[in-house]
């Protein structure tokens, strides 16, 4: 394999997955090159996350680079500027109930923008040469749509998106694969199930509930909460990237997930005794938060991940049991109350102001 895998190109690194990546590649000894986390700063971005990798690697192995993916000009100076050989976009509008309230920068960044990225790297890779390059693209298991009971996601199960969120992903994807079959762009794909972990944007369902039980705050639960995710440790997902970008068929597409499913409710229920453990409570002392509210239209009823192919194939194994990625979560969101109170109130923002733009 001539993969370089030296100037990498991460999109939305300020995210939660993003920064997650970059800590777990700086970690890793096989890792030996340079990243450059292109990100727009959205709301979902966050630099702190970044902080000490900044102070490590800054201007060394580690740049950053505000822009919008949308924007081929700057894109194509970056691809330049940093003779960039490996491209991984996590950049994306990710979270399902925003899509609801407005799709359009779904559409705007999920699709446009990766359509702007490929161009990008259609457009400049003829120098790097194809068998060192390669175009990673991060997607999710939500474009198959729900599966019944006793299913589950193939690699070759038929897109069925149902939310703006999982369309917008669902359409990326297509263009993304149809790049490699029209003009043989190096590309590999991977649809991963449901993450959590540190820096999780706290609207999400695991961070959402670790920290309204703490503060002793309703829980909700969308329906009758019977709605079955498959939940995975962030930095599994990350190692599973970083296997395919090792060792990755050009053109192919991998499942990555926890196989760890649970209803929501069952999951909510789980995240109430632990904590209660912790804090010394009765087993059942913060149920009682757990309130059912309307349910979100056109939710998902099951997801769950077939992911064979990349452990048969390419050796990947998760590395975390649920239980101890929760207690690894439940920790993180306790003793990092600064980072949390900084996002709930918006002043990460001004974190960014302060620490990154005033330099
Ligand atoms: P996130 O919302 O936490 O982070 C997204 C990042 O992208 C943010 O830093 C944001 O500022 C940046 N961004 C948004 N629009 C941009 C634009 N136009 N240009 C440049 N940067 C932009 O998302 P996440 O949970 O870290 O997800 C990362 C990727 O993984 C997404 O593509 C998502 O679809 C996929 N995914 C997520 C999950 C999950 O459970 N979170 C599961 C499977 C796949
Ligand atoms: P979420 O974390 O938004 O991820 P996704 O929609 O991408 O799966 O939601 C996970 C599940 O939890 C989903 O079935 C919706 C449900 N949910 C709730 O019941 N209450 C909540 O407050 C949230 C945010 C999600």
């Amino acid at each position: 394999m001539k993969r370089k895998l030296e100037n990498i190109l991460i999109t939305g690194g300020a995210g939660f997955i993003g920064s997650n990546f970059i800590h777990y590649l700086f970690k890793d000894n096989s890792f030996k090159g340079k990243i450059i986390n292109v990100d727009k700063l959205t709301y979902a971005g966050n630099l702190e996350n970044l902080q000490d990798i900044e102070k490590i690697h800054g201007g060394k192995r580690y740049f950053f680079e505000k822009a919008d993916i949308g924007d081929f000009d700057r894109i194509a100076d970056l691809f330049q500027k940093y003779e960039i050989d490996t491209l991984i976009n996590f950049a994306a509008e990710s979270h399902v109930d925003r899509s609801i309230l407005g799709p359009k920068d779904f559409i705007e960044t999920n699709i446009i923008g990766t359509f702007n990225l490929l161009e990008v790297a259609r457009k400049l890779w003829g120098e790097v040469g194809k068998e060192e390059a390669l175009f990673h693209h991060v997607s999710t298991d939500e474009v198959y749509g729900s599966v019944k009971d006793g299913d589950c996601f193939y690699e070759y199960t038929a897109y069925q998106p149902n939310s703006p969120y999982s369309a917008s992903k669902a359409s990326s994807d297509h263009l993304v694969r149809a790049y490699n079959k029209t003009y043989g762009l190096p590309i590999t794909i991977s649809n991963c199930s449901n993450n959590y972990g540190p820096y999780q944007f706290p609207e999400k369902l695991i961070p959402l509930m670790i920290l309204n039980i703490l503060e002793e705050k309703p829980l909700p639960v969308y329906g009758d909460g019977k709605n079955v995710r498959d939940w995975l440790y962030v930095e599994d997902h990350c190692s599973a990237i970083w296997h395919i970008l090792k060792y990755g068929k050009v053109g192919e597409t991998y499942n990555i997930g926890g196989e760890s499913e649970l209803e929501n409710i069952e999951l909510v229920n789980i995240l109430c005794e632990l904590i209660a453990q912790i804090k010394g409570r009765d087993k059942d002392y913060y149920k009682k938060l757990i309130c059912f509210v309307t349910d979100r239209p056109g939710h998902d009823r099951r997801y769950a991940i077939n992911c064979d192919k990349l452990k048969k194939e390419l050796g990947w194994q998760q590395s975390y049991k649920f239980e101890n990625g929760l207690d690894e979560t439940i920790s993180w969101y306790s003793e990092n109350k600064g980072w949390v109170d900084r996002v709930k109130s918006g002043e990460y923002k001004k974190w960014l102001v302060i620490n990154y733009e005033s330099r």
